[in-house]
């Protein structure tokens, strides 16, 4: 295993590559979508009779621009051509890279959690893996074989679902979503890789041997285009998750990763309507009840209702229960191997550091499981009751 030092060092500096990157890709594709949206007829007849099938025009930095999409290309290659597909390339290989260098390097701890399956590293990683090659297998089959989009929406959500289901089986809660996460974005790359760019040399090559270009690969290239558009907040969620124990640490979790991916999509159906000239009010404030209705559904219960009186729980006993379970990471001088400082800079050393952080261990250890991190201390759901009690004793 890496040295904990450089292994931190390579999570910032890929993180940081990733996180430029996606901003560059979420907003070309939000760009590009809300340019087609604007498009409207050609004003002048010459431009129409060159092939020209919209036209808008914009402000920025200072100037204005006028857009025009020939469809399906104008009569000369025009050089030079600017390409977008490297802000969807460097996407997936900093996330992959991310993947391996967090997720992969140490598996045990982080992809694996014995108390939702005591499977090998070598075993998870390859489901891990596996998972990503088949989600884009099965996506590429569906869009060749569905011809209506709301079918294959429907499809898809079944296989979110499916996919958050079967990965929070396997993997720990936090793994679990980001494993969906990258089934999507693979499934988003995948688009460009296989389908978008393949359309665009399609073109190129048609233009370069002076035959009419095929209408076909380029309408499709724009289908995928837009499925990715409805995949980027979905994606960007899971990205995030790690943050959230409230909904990946969920008994529900699958659950709950789809009702988010669906109100991401129905956020964005918001906005490219409302590009198009359609502005429908009842999309974000249905999506507002949504979360609402979520947020409310998984509350996690204070302990007081149901459940019977808790035991009370003494602040030594408490302790004793951090110390033993989450001390051996969570310490100014970790003795759980790949640990070198606290992490997230959370020191449990002493009974004022777990006071004063409280709410933070109620959230991470008893309202979810997402701490310990993969449980590899085995903390047992009698400790969380117990540790829990205790918190609400504080109040
Ligand atoms: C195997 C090591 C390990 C153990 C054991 C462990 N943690 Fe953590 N904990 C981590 C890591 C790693 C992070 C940082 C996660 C991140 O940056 O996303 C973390 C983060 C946290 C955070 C900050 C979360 C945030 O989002 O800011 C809290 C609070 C926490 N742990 C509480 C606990 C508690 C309570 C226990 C014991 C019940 C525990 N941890 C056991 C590794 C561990």
């Amino acid at each position: 295993m890496i040295d904990p030092y450089w292994n931190d060092w390579l999570d910032l500096l890929i993180r940081w590559l990733h996180v430029v990157a996606g901003i560059v890709w979420i907003g070309t594709s939000f760009y590009f979508v809300a340019l087609d949206n604007h498009l409207g007829r050609p004003r002048e007849r010459r431009d129409v009779e060159d092939g020209v099938g919209g036209e808008t025009w914009e402000i920025h930095g200072g100037g204005f621009y006028r857009i025009s999409k020939w469809t399906v290309a104008p009569r000369e290659l025009p050089e030079p051509l600017h390409w977008f597909k490297w802000e969807a390339y460097a996407t997936w290989l900093s996330g992959f890279a991310l993947l391996v260098v967090l997720y992969y390097f140490d598996a045990d701890t982080y992809l694996v959690d014995e108390s939702v399956r005591d499977i090998s590293s070598a075993a998870a990683i390859t489901l891990s893996l596996m998972g990503l090659g088949i989600a884009w297998l099965l996506y590429d089959l569906a869009c060749r074989v569905l011809r209506s989009e709301l079918l294959l929406g429907v499809l898809l959500l079944g296989l979110v679902a499916a996919a958050a289901y079967g990965a929070s089986e396997v993997f720990s809660g936090r793994a679990a979503y980001l494993q969906v996460g990258a089934m999507l974005g693979t499934i988003m790359a995948g688009n460009v890789l296989f389908n978008i760019i393949p359309a665009h040399w399609e073109l190129i090559r048609a233009k370069e041997t002076g035959r009419k270009p095929d209408a076909a690969p380029g309408l499709e290239a724009k289908r995928r285009s837009v499925h990715n558009n409805y995949l980027t907040l979905p994606v960007v969620f899971t990205m995030i998750s790690n943050h959230f124990p409230f909904t990946y640490g969920h008994d529900r979790q699958w659950l709950v990763l789809v009702a988010l991916v669906l109100i991401g999509a129905w956020v964005r159906h918001f906005f490219n309507l409302r590009h198009a000239g359609r502005t429908v009010w009842w999309i974000p404030v249905t999506a507002a009840v949504a979360v609402a209705a979520l947020a409310v559904a998984i509350r996690p219960d204070d302990g007081d209702g149901g459940g019977g009186p808790s035991r009370a729980v003494s602040a030594e006993e408490a302790q004793a229960i951090v110390q033993q379970r989450c001390v051996p990471c969570h310490s100014q001088t970790p003795t759980q191997e790949g640990f070198e400082s606290p992490p997230g800079g959370v020191e449990l050393d002493t009974l004022e550091q777990i006071e004063s952080q409280a709410d933070a261990i109620k959230a991470q250890s008893v309202d979810s499981k997402a701490m310990p991190l993969g449980n590899v201390t085995g903390m047992t759901n009698e400790e969380r009751e117990a540790l829990g009690s205790w918190i609400s004793s504080l109040e």
